[in-house]
């Protein structure tokens, strides 16, 4: 059984694409001391990217890199990796980043980055998680707090939230009320990180007090 991170104030990057909203929310959680951590960094693989305009309002050091300008995934990654270590950042929080982590950055933050995606996994991966759970019909959905490994929407469980699924919900309803739960448990996940609490074991995530 391995420790992902020992006790300690984390040091974290987030990697955002799109409104930024789950990284207002753990931003907030590091101001106001639920949340043991600093965000040295946030980066951005859209230049319009709310979250960027968000990190520079409050001074966090933001960054847009374009992975069109790059050759290869590797060749952005090893300048992503680069720029986070720049920052002394130990800890990855993809927060809406719509890219897949490939090989060299899941090499260098091993056991290190956490996503969020707005659906029970291993049900509805991907895209358009919400849309997937009301086409399917399911009655309760939800989101997961997960460790990133070489899949999509694949690696370990930290943590989970379940809504209920009404006959009368649409998918902006349901992404509404699953957002409310994403923006309470992605910090508490990170906050277990930093209380030194979360050991892998094969593909479990256990929480030891
Ligand atoms: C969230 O629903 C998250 O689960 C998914 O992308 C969305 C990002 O929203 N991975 P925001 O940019 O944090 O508001």
């Amino acid at each position: 059984m391995i420790q992902i991170h020992p006790a300690g104030r984390l040091k974290l990057a987030v990697l955002a694409s799109g409104r930024g909203s789950n990284f207002d929310a753990i931003y907030t959680a590091t101001q106001d001391g639920r949340l043991n951590a600093d965000i040295k960094v946030l980066v951005s693989d859209k230049a319009e990217s709310l979250a960027l305009q968000k990190a520079r309002q409050r001074k966090i050091p933001a960054y847009y890199l374009d992975p069109s300008a790059y050759s290869s995934r590797s060749a952005y990654e090893t300048e992503l990796v680069s720029l986070l270590r720049q920052h002394q950042v130990e800890v990855v929080a993809l927060a809406g980043y719509m890219r897949l982590v490939g090989k060299v950055m899941l090499e260098e933050f091993r056991h290190c980055i956490v996503n969020i995606h707005p659906a029970l996994l291993p049900a509805f991966p991907g895209l358009n998680a919400q849309r997937q759970a009301l086409e399917y019909g399911v009655k309760f959905s939800g989101c997961t707090v997960h460790l990133v490994d070489e899949g999509m929407d694949t690696g370990p469980i930290i943590m989970q939230r379940v809504v209920p699924v009404y006959d009368y919900d649409d998918e902006d309803s349901l992404s509404t009320r699953i957002l409310e739960q994403e923006h309470q448990v992605y910090w508490q996940s990170l906050q277990l990180m930093a209380e030194g609490k979360l050991y892998l074991d094969g593909r479990r995530v256990i929480v030891r007090t």
